[in-house]
């Protein structure tokens, strides 16, 4: 006989978690008319009792003990929205052991450990879903797996990192330094009171790590994308960007080669006229290419607590349906283990370089000649004025698609030219 109740239990009561507990408490009737069945929050595991919530759930529903959820065989789902490695991904393990669906926010855990939790689901024969984990109230997950999976994926490239987008962007429009504006960011609630895992582009990799495991249909590991977060990008470079008609973006982008792929993440100058340029804020975008769709733009809101509760409420009412079917309305996931990821050096991209040079004849036909050895075309030169104190110039050279190791051995060796003070910034050109 179908179920006409569907048990959740939920770990988490924090910015989403609430907002999730919300939606399922005050909306009842709406989410079990599309859902087939009644949504039924059953317990609550969080790590302090006493704290005071946004949000008003039963004491009784609360607990600290994560048995109480993993242990209940009436709980048929576990909504997972607490976050961090360790002792999440061994509760969802259990959960999954136990014969319970798992929703879940974390792109920890999906970033690094997704295609065995996924591998043993199917074998359990229960769902994981993920839609919250990557670009929070952006349908991405779902899209691969439903709307576009007609296509062969070509490419993904996108700004999945609302932080470093609102830095950057402050960068840009008031001419802020890194610091000044990571501390705006904070103040304005966009970034964490410890920065890193943002500004150094480890959140952004491991939700690439997810976009491109579902987008091709293999095993892309956090640690085998190369990472550059954005702590070197300064003020000045987003005048010359501007200049050349570019934007400052922390990009992450996966392409399909023969047998291969790339999967990258790093600050990029990216052409003024590119849907990913005029990105603004916290917003984020995904910008998809498959061989029957062409080019796909996805952009919204991708953190927060009411539009990533709204990608795990959506996933709720879909596993539930499913589950009242009896039948799994998405198809499973199987990876292929054959394709890995491009080391970055054999990467081809284009490059801007900023170099500071003794005002004198002779660097320019010494630069060229680093730049001509390592087989780099250059594409622009400009030469900024004087500086007044030490005689020293500012060159601006962006290339033409090079493999990324000649373009750092041309950034080594024009550091190591005797008029040159420094290389003071590298950035790829998208
Ligand atoms: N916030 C966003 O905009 C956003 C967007 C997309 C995805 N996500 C993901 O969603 C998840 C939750 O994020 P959040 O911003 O809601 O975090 P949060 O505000 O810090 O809330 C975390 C909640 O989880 C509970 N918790 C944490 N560790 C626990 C443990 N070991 N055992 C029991 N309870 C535990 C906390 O309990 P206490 O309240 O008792 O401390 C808290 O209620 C993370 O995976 C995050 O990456 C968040």
């Amino acid at each position: 006989m179908a179920q006409s109740q569907l048990n959740v239990g939920l770990i988490g009561l924090g910015t989403v978690g609430s907002q999730v507990a919300e939606r399922m408490l005050t909306w009842g009737p709406q989410l079990a008319r599309r859902a087939g069945v009644e949504l039924c929050l059953r317990r609550v595991l969080v790590r302090n009792l006493t704290k005071r919530r946004p949000i008003d759930v039963a004491p009784d529903l609360l607990t600290v003990d994560p048995d109480a959820l993993l242990e209940d065989a009436a709980i048929d789902v576990l909504v997972e929205v607490a976050g961090g490695d360790e002792p999440i991904r061994g509760y969802l393990e259990r959960a999954i052991r136990a014969g319970k669906h798992v929703i879940t926010a974390n792109k920890v855990v999906m970033a690094k450990h997704g295609p065995e939790l996924l591998a043993l689901a199917a074998e359990k024969n229960v769902d994981v879903y993920f839609e919250a984990a990557v670009g929070g109230g952006i349908p991405l997950i779902s899209t691969f797996r439903t709307d576009l999976q007609a296509n062969r994926i070509e490419r993904v490239s996108a700004v999945i990192n609302g932080t470093t987008n609102y830095v950057l962007g402050r960068m840009a429009a008031a001419g802020l330094s890194l610091a000044e504006a990571v501390g705006e960011a904070q103040a304005a609630g966009y970034a964490e009171a410890d920065p890193t895992d943002d500004v150094g582009g480890f959140d952004a990799a491991y939700k690439l790590a997810i976009l491109g495991s579902i987008a091709y249909e293999i095993k892309v590991r956090p640690h085998e994308i190369f990472r550059e977060g954005i702590e070197a990008v300064e003020p000045v470079d987003f005048r010359y960007a501007r200049e050349l008609g570019y934007a400052i973006k922390l990009i992450a982008h996966t392409q399909r080669h023969p047998g291969r792929v790339e999967a990258r993440v790093h600050p990029a100058m990216v052409p003024l006229d590119h849907p990913l340029a005029r990105v603004e804020g916290a917003e984020n975008a995904v910008f998809v290419e498959g061989d029957l769709v062409g080019q796909v733009l996805l952009v919204g809101q991708g953190a927060g607590g009411r539009p990533t509760a709204s990608a795990v409420v959506g996933d709720l009412i879909d596993l539930a349906r499913s589950i009242r079917r009896g039948v799994q309305s998405r198809p499973s996931f199987s990876f292929d283990d054959r394709i890995g990821v491009i080391p970055m050096g054999e990467v081809v991209t284009r490059a801007y370089y900023r170099i500071r040079v003794d005002d004198r004849a002779g660097v320019l036909a010494a630069i060229g000649q680093v730049f001509a050895e390592e087989g780099v075309s250059i594409s622009s030169f400009i030469q900024k004025d004087a500086w007044s104190q030490d005689q020293t110039v500012e060159l601006v050279v962006t290339t033409h698609p090079s493999v990324e190791a000649s373009l750092q051995r041309a950034r080594s060796r024009m550091a190591d030219l005797e008029p040159v003070h420094a290389v003071s910034s590298f950035l790829r050109v998208f």
